[in-house]
């Protein structure tokens, strides 16, 4: 029986919003009014995930971590501080796009492309370390029952239209098994109302034949 993971599903649904940002990015004309508006909302809709992501780590995982390994926590720690400077770095960035106009804009959004990949760089190696040094030291002192606790802190701190979006990444991005073992966990931290609107996003993205499937091997 696989452990609790609290990071994996997670990231997984990040990487994936991470990807679908740097392509449209990538292959966005910043000559195009229509083009830049896109980019622009994909890149803000990253940064939010990310922001809200470095949040519930560092008030429900890095405490945990930091009592059962100081120095990990630390490090993790260390690692928001740098993501959220690469964050703040990327919205100013944003900012620059959006006012400048002609070969400005052209320049700016070259520079937008090069934040954007410095953060995935940082993101991907920092969640890497999180999914192998971090599970590992939760699951040699924590049962999946205080694993599970600590997921439905976090899936409870969010407004229910917050969660509805990171479902829409999360549950696609996630191979059959685990995608309803997280609709199974999802239940359970959510009244029988709330389930519809949260996972809204993520059934049109499934397509009806995979939500369906995903329901029943869920138990719902
Ligand atoms: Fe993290």
């Amino acid at each position: 029986m696989p452990r609790v993971d609290l990071f994996t599903p997670v990231h997984k649904g990040l990487r994936a919003a991470l990807c679908d940002t740097l392509g449209r990015v990538g292959s966005t004309g910043f000559g195009d009014p229509a083009q830049v508006r896109l980019a622009v909302r994909s890149v803000r809709t990253l940064l939010g995930l990310l922001d809200e992501h470095g949040l519930l780590e560092e008030r429900f995982l890095v405490p945990v971590l930091s009592r059962l390994d100081a120095a990990l926590g630390a490090e993790l720690s260390a690692g928001h501080r740098r993501l959220e400077t690469l964050q703040h770095t990327l919205a100013l960035r944003l900012v620059e796009v959006e006012d400048a106009a002609g070969e400005a804009r052209a320049e700016a959004g070259r520079r937008l492309g090069q934040d954007l990949c410095e953060l995935g760089a940082e993101s991907l190696r920092h969640m890497l370390t999180e999914e192998r040094e971090a599970n590992a030291l939760l699951h040699a002192h924590l049962e999946d029952a205080d694993l599970r606790a600590l997921e439905r802190g976090m899936l409870q701190a969010l407004p229910p239209r917050r969660l509805a979006g990171w479902m829409g990444w999360i549950l696609p991005a996630l191979g059959a098994g685990e995608r309803a073992s997280a609709l199974a966990a999802l239940r359970e931290a959510l009244p029988g109302e709330a389930l519809a609107d949260v996972t809204e996003a993520a059934r049109q993205a499934l397509g009806s034949a995979r939500w369906q499937a995903t329901r029943l091997a869920a138990g719902l």
